[in-house]
């Protein structure tokens, strides 16, 4: 995920904004810039990799410049390069220019309508869009040239317009993506976190979706998508700078658990657009997709889980037979492979050593390749014919969360892509379920804001000695990597099993009171997975079940119940 950072007031702002970008650092990034507005227009520092090369690239620019913009960015869209480095700029480089989080899912459509205008663009960008829509419709008002491009934008973002003829102003709008005013004494800052201007100032204003803000130094004015303005109250937060960059959070690991909605969001994005898939980068004709006789999944820890969650959807989507396995152990058994086996890696470090080598291995082989990971130019970039990304900015949690939810995600759309060319779903189903799958962060997010009984339930068992994590079909990939998480950041021995297993030897386990997760939603096997319950309740174990919203059945068979959508 990117940063942004944008100041006016009457302090040189080159450092401030540098210093931002340094405390947004913490997100991750592949590149970063700023633009200053000087006297006779705007000037651009952007540069590849550390923080430390902007800096020194910007070290003779603009010490006067009063009035900037400064981006962080994790690539998304376009190669880790400079010319994709924000800010962005439009036609006219000096005039005006845009920062942007998030992703503007219907840039294809814009980008076709403004080159058909005769804009030419210079990035490979999908934010590019976002300044020349605000130039097509720019006409001495910045305020009102924003909310129009705001008009015709699709997705989930925020961002930021500088503009030339405005010295003192900058305009932002947000939809679903962080945007903060940061309110100082004669200065005003607008950044994608309060982390980037803590030092500064710790009184704030939350912005709306749908608000175009505009900031000057005295302060910032809000106008709503109907027109009317609003003035909301100034927040003083009493973070320190370790907190803020957690977002409140007491750990990275929670923080980002909380992020998942957003890099689901961010990850299916413009690759579903109004129910239609659009998967370009999976770079494989249709003939070679209905020639596809044999899927491998390798991956490590929870990259593997979600390579099992892939198994079942692209086995009861697409029809092909799929094999997920552990990299270590895959590459030291002389794999059988050949061309019409597709070998997917999975990894959300992209240099996880073994992950890499089986790529490599099966690329040897001649299998065909697929690439699924978070960062841009990693190891396993370069070894596979093709990658897709997942789009979750860092995991600075070393225990894996909202990568995993992403993998799944996008293994979903692979899933659905091959099941279209190989015409083994309906089109009918294939909207319904990318339809669901659009819906699937509002949800998240509507589980993660809603009460539950998690951590009342952790109170009570914190310290028995063993747990056992159950499931069937999807519900075994998310009982392993529950039990995966649980051992990791708790030292909790535990076990994780098909349900259907249990009775071939780990029963033994159980005793009066040990607490068994259950994954016990509505597929169909859930008859099957009460029985196992059963099992487990006749040796006085405490069955803690994972159920869908709206089963009162499971009431009758579980101690507890943890209701998910
Ligand atoms: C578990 C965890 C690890 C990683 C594994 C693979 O919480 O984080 O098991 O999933 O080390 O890492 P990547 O995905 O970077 O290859």
């Amino acid at each position: 995920m990117c940063g942004i950072i944008g100041y006016v007031g009457s302090r040189p702002c080159k450092e401030l904004l540098l210093e931002g970008l340094k405390r947004l650092e913490y997100r991750g990034y592949d590149s970063a810039g700023v633009a200053l507005l000087e006297e006779d227009g705007l000037h651009y520092v952007r540069a590849v990799g550390n923080l430390e090369n902007l800096k020194r690239a910007a070290a003779s620019n603009g010490s006067r410049v009063t009035h900037g913009l400064g981006h962080t960015r994790w690539a998304t869209h376009g190669t880790v390069t400079e010319a994709n480095a924000h800010p962005l700029t439009g036609c006219s480089e000096r005039e005006l220019a845009v920062a942007l989080n998030g992703i503007v899912e219907n840039y294809r459509e814009l980008k076709e309508s403004l080159l058909a205008d005769g804009h030419t663009f210079s990035s490979e960008t999908d934010a590019e869009v976002v300044i020349h829509l605000v130039e097509r419709h720019y006409d001495g008002d910045l305020a009102d040239a924003v909310r129009a491009a705001y008009d015709e934008l699709e997705g989930h973002f925020s961002f930021v317009v500088i503009h030339r003829a405005h010295p003192d102003l900058l305009v932002g709008a947000r939809c679903q993506t962080p945007l903060v005013v940061g309110v100082g004494e004669g200065e005003t800052f607008l950044a994608s976190s309060i982390a980037a201007f803590l030092p500064e100032t710790r009184r704030v204003q939350f912005i709306e979706d749908g608000d175009v803000v505009s900031i000057t130094p005295a302060g910032a004015t809000f106008q709503s998508a109907d027109g009317t303005t609003g003035d909301p109250d100034i927040v003083e937060v009493d973070w320190d700078e370790e907190s803020a960059e957690k977002g409140g959070y007491e750990t990275f690991m929670l923080k980002e658990i909380y992020e998942q909605a957003d890099s689901v969001r961010e990850t299916i994005g413009d690759r579903v657009r109004h129910g239609e898939l659009v998967l370009e980068a999976l770079e494989m004709t249709d003939e070679q997709i209905r020639n596809l006789r044999r899927i491998v999944i390798v991956a490590c820890g929870t990259a593997y889980h979600a390579g099992v969650v892939g198994r079942y959807i692209i086995e009861e989507w697409a029809r092909i037979p799929v094999e997920p396995d552990i990299a270590s152990e895959w590459i030291y058994r002389n794999p059988v492979l050949s061309k019409d086996t597709l070998v997917i890696g999975i990894s959300q470090s992209g240099e996880t050593r073994d992950t890499v080598n089986a790529v490599k291995l099966a690329r040897e082989l001649g299998a065909r390749t697929l690439a699924i990971t978070n960062l841009m130019g990693t190891q396993i970039t370069r070894e596979a014919e093709t990658v897709l990304y997942t789009r979750c900015g860092m995991e600075v949690g070393v225990a894996a969360s909202k990568t995993f939810t992403a993998q799944a995600a996008l293994l979903s759309l692979v899933a659905l892509k091959l099941a279209q060319v190989r015409k083994t779903l309906p089109p009918e189903e294939i909207e319904f379920t990318l339809n669901q799958l659009y819906e699937l962060p509002r949800k998240i997010d509507e589980f993660l804001d809603a009460d539950h009984p998690i951590e009342e339930i952790a109170q009570r068992f914190y310290d028995k000695p063993f747990f056992l994590y159950l499931g069937r079909h999807i519900g075994l990939a998310v009982a392993l990597e529950g039990a995966l998480k649980l051992k990791e950041i708790s030292y909790i021995p535990t076990e994780a099993y098909s349900a259907g297993e249990m009775k071939h030897g780990p029963i033994a386990l159980l005793e009066e009171g040990t607490p068994v997760v259950v994954v016990a939603t509505d597929i169909h096997v859930y008859d099957k997975i009460v029985s196992n319950i059963q099992e487990v309740r006749a040796r006085g174990a405490h069955v803690i079940a994972v159920a869908t919203d709206g089963n009162e059945d499971i009431q009758h068979h579980a101690d507890d119940v943890i209701y998910v959508p």
